[in-house]
């Protein structure tokens, strides 16, 4: 599967789930857990439909290994750091470690996310040198 179609799915399903988690704390008048909210839409809906456009418009980092592996391990620590800050702010502290690991996972993801934007922008730039050279 392109790494963008897998982002454009994934990202759907989070918003799905995310939007729900929000009309529950709305109508239970419980806030407690809205950064958990907040994280899985802004990553799971917003980051992940980005990267999906990103892919979408360069079809050959679309059909790469590393685009898709970068979008499944994105979509992992999306929902480790969902789980973990929902546990934490509803009164499990001891889920801090989920919320780290669910961090560092996603850290990790778009370290990869930005080789793949820098390797592509800096071979864009050197194309275009090549095409027009400098007087
Ligand atoms: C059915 C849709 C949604 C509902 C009912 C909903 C509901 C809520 C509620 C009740 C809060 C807590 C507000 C507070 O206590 O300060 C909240 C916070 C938040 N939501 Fe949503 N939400 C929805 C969709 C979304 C989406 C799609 C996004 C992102 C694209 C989003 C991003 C946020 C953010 C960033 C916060 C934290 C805002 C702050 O710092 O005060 N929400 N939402
Ligand atoms: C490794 C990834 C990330 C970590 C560990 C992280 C951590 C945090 C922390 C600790 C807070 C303060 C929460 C509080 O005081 O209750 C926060 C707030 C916030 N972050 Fe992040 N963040 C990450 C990624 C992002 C990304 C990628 C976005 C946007 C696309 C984002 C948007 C926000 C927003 C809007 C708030 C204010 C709403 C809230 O308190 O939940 N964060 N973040």
């Amino acid at each position: 599967m392109k790494a963008s179609s897998l982002s454009f799915q994934a990202a759907v399903l989070f918003v799905l789930v995310g939007m729900a988690w929000g009309i529950q704390m709305a109508v239970s008048h419980n806030h407690a857990a809205f950064p958990a909210h907040a994280h899985l839409n802004l990553l799971g809906w917003v980051s992940l439909f980005l990267f999906g456009i990103f892919y979408h418009l360069h079809p050959s980092i679309d059909q790469s290994r590393a685009a898709r592996v970068q979008v499944w391990v994105w979509i992992a620590g999306t929902a480790i750091l969902a789980v973990g800050v929902g546990l934490v702010h509803t009164g499990t502290e001891s889920a801090e470690p989920i919320a780290a690991i669910g961090s560092l996972v996603v850290f990790a993801s778009m370290l990869i996310f930005a080789w793949l934007v820098l390797r592509r922008e800096r071979y864009s730039a050197l194309q275009a040198a090549a095409v027009s050279p400098a007087r």
